[in-house]
């Protein structure tokens, strides 16, 4: 396997209004990581899969929430950091031979390519811990926050959620599933660590219900649609603007919304959730710019 220049991926690679977020999240995690660690080799594993190269979406969801409530972005730094770790590790995971076998990601060899398998899994187990010291490390916010931040993750990252949404995306393979069972796991493996950020600065905030619930909808919507338009780059994109190999759904026989219901299915259910997800940031009265400009980049997104 070559890896893909960078420089092809990361031109093509920030959309403007994201960049302040980018480069905050970026930045968060350098720090992070310069920090010194007995186990050189794994912490190095723990950076590679971290740093550079995510579009950094749940970060941004973080800091976009936080923006709408007007709480300044360092309330949502420990929350955004814990997201994107985690979601690091499930990427390391998600490649694994065991699962879905690729060696490429962000247009680098996989971390189990890079570092070997054992390195790789504990790389991802790591960052998981990591992920929720980093919440509860966070003297800035209230205990009482702290925990529910603690507990809204793990739900959305165990087997409630993420893990698992593996889980049944691996016994789906070669299977043919109802549209429902499919949207279940689109919306475990990848929705709910989505909807966890986006309601996020709805909890370090500590709003009410009837702000966390349309934020939690915005988030539950946007996480569907964002694993449609996945589904749907995996068989139109090239692996060169992706940075991992196209259609890897189809080598795997994964059960994806392309695979259900056709390309022009799956842009239908697309289109369908970016407008609940609007209709969502309308009931919260939180329909800013950015976060208008952020459903649209889920619905035109390239990568
Ligand atoms: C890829 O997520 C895996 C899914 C849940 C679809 P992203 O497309 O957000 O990956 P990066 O972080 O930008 O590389
Ligand atoms: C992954 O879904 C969801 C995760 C929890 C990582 P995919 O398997 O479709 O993600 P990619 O396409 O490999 O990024
Ligand atoms: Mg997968
Ligand atoms: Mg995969
Ligand atoms: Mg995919």
């Amino acid at each position: 396997m070559i890896p893909l220049p960078s420089p092809i991926l990361t031109a093509t690679m920030t959309s403007d209004f994201l960049k302040p977020y980018q480069d905050r999240i970026e930045s968060k995690l350098h720090d992070l990581f310069s920090r010194t660690s007995p186990a050189a080799e794994l912490k190095e594993a723990m950076a590679y899969a971290s740093l550079g190269g995510g579009k950094r979406l749940r970060a941004s969801l973080v800091y976009l929430g936080c923006e709408a409530l007007s709480l300044d972005l360092s309330a949502g730094d420990s929350a955004a950091v814990a997201v994107e770790l985690i979601h690091a590790y499930s990427l390391i995971h998600d490649d694994l031979p065991a699962m879905d076998d690729d060696a490429l990601r962000r247009g680098q060899p996989s971390t189990h390519i890079k570092f070997g398998e054992a390195t790789a899994i504990l790389a991802g187990d790591a960052l998981q811990t990591l992920a929720f010291e980093t919440l509860a490390e966070d003297e800035d916010l209230p205990e009482g926050i702290r925990i529910e931040l603690i507990t809204e993750l793990a739900r959305s990252a165990g087997h409630q959620g993420m893990a698992g949404g593996q889980a049944l995306d691996m016994a789906a393979e070669e299977q043919s599933l109802s549209s429902e069972a499919l949207i279940q796991i689109h919306q475990l493996k990848t929705g709910a660590l989505i909807e966890f950020a986006a309601s996020s600065a709805a909890v370090i905030d500590d709003q009410p219900l009837r702000i966390r619930r349309p934020m939690a909808e915005f988030g539950r919507s946007i996480g569907l649609a964002f694993q449609v338009q996945d589904d749907i780059l995996d068989e139109v994109s090239s692996t060169e603007i992706l940075g991992k190999i196209q259609g890897s759904d189809r080598t795997q026989q994964k059960s994806t919304f392309v695979s259900l219901h056709g390309l022009e299915g799956a842009q239908q259910q697309l289109d369908q959730r970016l407008e609940n997800a609007t209709q969502s940031l309308v009931n919260a009265g939180l329909n800013t710019t950015n976060l208008l400009a952020l459903i649209a980049f889920v619905g035109n997104r390239k990568y």
